[in-house]
């Protein structure tokens, strides 16, 4: 046995609010619509003077504070992203010289879009084994806005900015976090043209497909993850999917008869930010008091790619050195 435990979260999200009614003001669309088909309120998008990377230190630096581990204690700094502000330095570069991190520590940026921040704690409990290293930082951090064709009603409602960051402890004594990852390898219904391409570089997606692929993977997460860790959904304390749409998290939780207090969302105040959904709402709910050392979290991912994965992860009060 070994494995990662999360000791500290931070959120960073930029402070314009943006409402239906803001969006209204762009294209052909209404409240009822954009709340009753997805659930979302407002969202966040970076103004002047603000990046994702101040977002995604003030994320960090609050993980960090809460875990009461010190910058050079970690050992490898990984953000799930797939807006950066910079393609070189990373992002990962970026924390590190910001937050003086170690010189060995390991730091790179990840893309599994929406399931990147799973993608990046399964890459980092990985890590941490091999290197013996004992503490990882885990971030999920997008500037969805910047990516955002403003003339879609069908998607520009739904993208929000922010950054979300967790610090994981490694231990022999810990169990694995169990992720069951995966991706399909389309190139169609969710896409992101790259800087080189002569395209410009705007989401476009197929909303229907991508709906009826999550429908599918987020049951077949939560069956792995349960099945390899030998759980019933009963013996779940708290499940954390992927704040894509609330219709999609609401039939999850009928699917598989999950009590209300045991789902969080948030989706109605940031919207759809990708890699730094998950991490958004582990930082609100451990702020919240709503999670205690020992208790298991479904966490289920999907997105672009299209990817999809689950995890188990259990949150500890810190070893002390
Ligand atoms: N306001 C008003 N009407 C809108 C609209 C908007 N913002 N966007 C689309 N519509 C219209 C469409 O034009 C269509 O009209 P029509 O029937 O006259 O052709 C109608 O609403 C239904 O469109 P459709 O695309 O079928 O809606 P939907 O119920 O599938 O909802 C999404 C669209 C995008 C909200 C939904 O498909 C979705 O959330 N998909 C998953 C997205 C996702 O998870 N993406 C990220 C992956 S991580």
């Amino acid at each position: 046995m070994s494995g990662i435990k999360i000791v500290g979260t931070g959120l960073g999200v930029p402070n314009r609010v943006v409402t239906n009614a803001d969006i209204a003001n762009l294209v052909d669309t209404n409240e009822g619509w954009i709340v009753s088909r997805t659930g979302i309120s407002t969202r966040r998008h970076l103004s002047a003077g603000e990046t994702i990377l101040s977002c995604t230190l003030q994320a960090a630096r609050a993980a960090l504070a809460q875990a009461g581990v010190r910058p050079e204690e970690i050992g490898t700094c990984l953000v799930a992203t797939l807006t950066p502000d910079m393609l070189v330095p990373s992002a990962a570069c970026m924390v590190q010289k910001e937050l003086g991190l170690a010189h060995d520590a390991v730091c790179f940026d990840l893309n599994a879009a929406c399931t990147g921040f799973l993608f990046a704690l399964h890459t980092t409990e990985c890590l941490l084994k091999s290197s013996r290293k004992k503490f990882g930082l885990v971030i999920g951090a997008e500037n969805l806005s910047r990516i955002t064709d403003w003339a879609d009603r069908s998607t520009c409602i739904l993208f929000g900015d922010g950054a979300g960051a967790a610090v994981v402890e490694w231990r022999e004594d810990f169990p694995s976090i169990e992720a069951v990852l995966g991706c399909h390898g389309d190139d169609r219904v969710l896409r992101v043209p790259g800087v080189e391409t002569g395209v410009r570089s705007l989401i476009s997606m197929e909303g229907t497909h991508v709906f009826k692929f999550a429908i599918q993977a987020v049951p077949y997460c939560v069956d792995e993850v349960l099945r390899r860790c030998s759980l019933a959904p009963e013996d779940v304390d708290f499940f954390v999917f992927h704040q894509a749409n609330e219709r999609i998290i609401d039939a999850a939780a009928k699917r598989y008869n999950i009590p209300p207090e045991k789902v969080y969302k948030n989706i109605q105040n940031y919207g759809n930010t990708s890699a730094a959904s998950i991490p958004l709402v582990l930082a609100e709910l451990q702020t919240q008091g709503r999670i205690h050392p020992g208790d298991r979290v479904l966490v289920v991912g999907f997105g672009g790619g299209l990817t999809w994965g689950g995890a188990l992860v259990e949150f500890a009060e810190r070893t002390p050195l």
